[in-house]
């Protein structure tokens, strides 16, 4: 006869041996990118947390809907980098102007292009594969 205490243990040792396999063994990449890459994207995605541009940007088609929504930004016909930087340093009516450090810049274009590269912000272009992760999808028109 099978005690309950044994089933108890059984899944806090199952659970122990997993916790320690997943920290042993970080995933290597994370939507087609590398960890070099996810590193980047992580610092520029606190340069867009510190200068609050959720507030009235979405990305992945949340946020604040004052500004439009910067996910595929880098990719799009006639945007990219350039622009992004040119908009940010100068503003617009609507936008304030952000002066941005060089260092900055470069972690901020790293999240843009990792987000572009995990996600669309065409909700019906979205593919959920079975573990529930959302492919990413070249995407070049507005
Ligand atoms: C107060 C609201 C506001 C904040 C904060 C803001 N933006 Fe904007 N942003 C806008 C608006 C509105 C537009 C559209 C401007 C226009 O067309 O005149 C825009 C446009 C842009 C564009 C061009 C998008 C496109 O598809 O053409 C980029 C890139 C951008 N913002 C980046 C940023 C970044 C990065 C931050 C944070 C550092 C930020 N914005 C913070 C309101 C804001």
């Amino acid at each position: 006869m099978l005690k309950p205490v044994y089933v108890f243990l059984f899944i806090c040792a199952a659970f122990l041996f997993y916790s320690f396999s997943i920290y042993l063994n970080p995933p290597k990449s994370m939507g087609g990118l590398n960890q070099e890459e996810l590193k980047a994207a992580a610092e520029g995605k606190l340069v867009w947390q510190k200068y609050n541009c959720q507030s009235c940007h979405q990305i992945y088609n949340l946020g604040g809907y004052l500004g439009p929504d910067l996910t595929n930004c880098i990719a799009q016909e006639g945007k990219g980098e350039l622009y992004i930087k040119a908009m940010i340093l100068s503003g617009t009516k609507q936008m304030p102007a952000f002066k941005l450090t060089d260092t900055e810049f470069t972690q901020l274009i790293a999240f843009f292009t990792a987000i572009n590269k995990t996600g669309s912000a065409d909700l019906r272009t979205f593919t959920v594969k079975g573990d529930g992760m959302i492919e990413g999808q070249e995407h070049h028109e507005h």
